[in-house]
């Protein structure tokens, strides 16, 4: 009998794939998620275990999250991946990638690699989406680093990845201390 793939059922439809970091998942890419199910019927959130890159979060707390926050979206999958994307999107019933777009900036990369993963496997496409003006300027990166350094990111990305990033830099939930003129 043949393997079921990730994403099949009866009626799958139409799936696509939205590969990345996601360390951690921002409000820029749950934007993308949600607009997508206009398009596709399911969307694997496909984790990307990547050697070379240092990450904060876990490829096991990155998928941990991603699972919490769509707990209650069933047309949304959370998976992780080794190795090549086109691999990984061969085990799927997926015919597409899905990338999203921030700006100008983000294009020569990913032209690079929707063009590489093109040659290596000439079925498939790469669909760039652009990020809603809201969060233009979210990035993981940025997250990382305005949490480390105390910041707020609240309303940038769920309240528990606000919790998660809180607890990997030890900060204190506190309330902010108020500085006046008269200080
Ligand atoms: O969120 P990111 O870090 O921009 O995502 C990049 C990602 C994970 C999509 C990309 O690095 C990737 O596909 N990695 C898997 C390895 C691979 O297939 N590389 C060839 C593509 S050029």
């Amino acid at each position: 009998m043949e393997k079921k793939k990730k994403g099949e059922d009866k009626n799958m439809g139409k799936v696509a794939i939205y590969p990345g970091s996601f360390d951690p998942i921002t409000y820029g890419h749950i934007d993308i998620v949600e607009r997508s199910l206009e398009i596709f019927d399911k969307v694997i959130i496909a984790i990307a275990e990547n050697a070379d890159k240092r990450s904060l979060f876990s490829v096991q707390e990155r998928l941990q999250m991603v699972k919490t926050i769509f707990k209650d979206t069933p047309n949304v999958l959370a998976d992780n991946f080794k190795g090549l994307l086109v691999d990984y999107v061969a085990k799927t019933n997926a015919k597409v990638i899905l990338r999203g777009l921030r700006a100008t900036s983000d294009f020569e990369y990913e032209f690079h690699m929707a063009s590489m993963n093109r040659s290596l496997n000439t079925h498939l496409d790469t669909l760039f989406m652009m990020t809603s003006k809201d969060y233009f300027f979210v990035s993981s990166r940025t997250i990382k680093e305005v949490a480390r350094l105390g910041g707020g990111v609240e309303g940038l990305v769920p309240d528990l990845v606000v919790r998660r990033l809180k607890e990997k830099f030890k900060l204190p939930v506190k309330k902010k201390k108020q500085i006046s003129w008269d200080d």
